[in-house]
């Protein structure tokens, strides 16, 4: 996972519970320096290891954690690269090209990041169902990313999760219903 993910994590535990918890988590995970460079990769157990002591301190599970980062996330990666959202004008437009374009794009300007595979598909009724495959499993994240989104365009949705790769599936299918 690259550095701006950790810098990003280390935000939201300041802006929301301040540095001394942000210190206690680094120290639990025995990290003392917790410096991370933005477009270096670091080991993914770290960040789930960070991740499982928010949330013991919390008493939340992983996936409210994660998905709430999600979306704290997708503000703060789009206010790093607010060009990658110059021609971005709908949602539903917007989500069909992280695949194609935005995460294109990160490939470009990170070197070899860990990037999940989307596709995407509509369906008659209008909703549209993205389709995640990624070795990490952070449907979680993906969610809450997608929630962030939906708040940068003010279009309010539904997401059904109803396949999932923690039950056994290959890939999540998240359906999008269009509010
Ligand atoms: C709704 C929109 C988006 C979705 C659903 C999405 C999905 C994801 C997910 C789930 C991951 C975690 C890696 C994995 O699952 O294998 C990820 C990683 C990442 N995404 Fe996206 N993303 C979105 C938008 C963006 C945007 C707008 C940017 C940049 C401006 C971005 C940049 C990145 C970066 C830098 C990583 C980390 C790569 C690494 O650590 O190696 N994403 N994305």
């Amino acid at each position: 996972m690259k550095g701006v993910i950790f810098n990003i994590l280390e935000e939201m535990v300041e802006d929301n519970y301040g540095m001394e918890v942000w210190n206690e988590i680094l120290d639990a995970a025995d990290k003392h320096e917790g410096i991370f460079i933005a477009g270096q990769s670091y080991a993914d157990e770290t960040i789930f290891q960070f991740v499982q002591i928010i949330c013991e301190k919390l008493q939340q599970p992983s996936e409210v954690v994660v998905a709430a980062f999600g979306e704290y996330l997708f503000t703060k990666l789009v206010n790093r690269h607010k060009v990658l959202m110059e021609n971005q004008t709908t949602l539903d437009s917007f989500l069909k090209s992280i695949d194609s374009i935005i995460h294109v794009e990160v490939s470009k300007l990170y070197v070899d990041p860990n990037l999940p595979h989307i596709e995407c598909f509509d369906h008659d009724s209008g909703k549209m169902t993205m389709r995640y495959r990624s070795p990490r499993k952070l449907c979680p994240l993906a969610e809450g990313l997608i929630r962030g989104a939906s708040s940068y365009f003010e279009q309010p949705i539904k997401i059904k999760h109803e396949t999932c790769m923690h039950e056994g599936s290959d890939f999540c299918d998240l359906e999008i219903e269009y509010l």
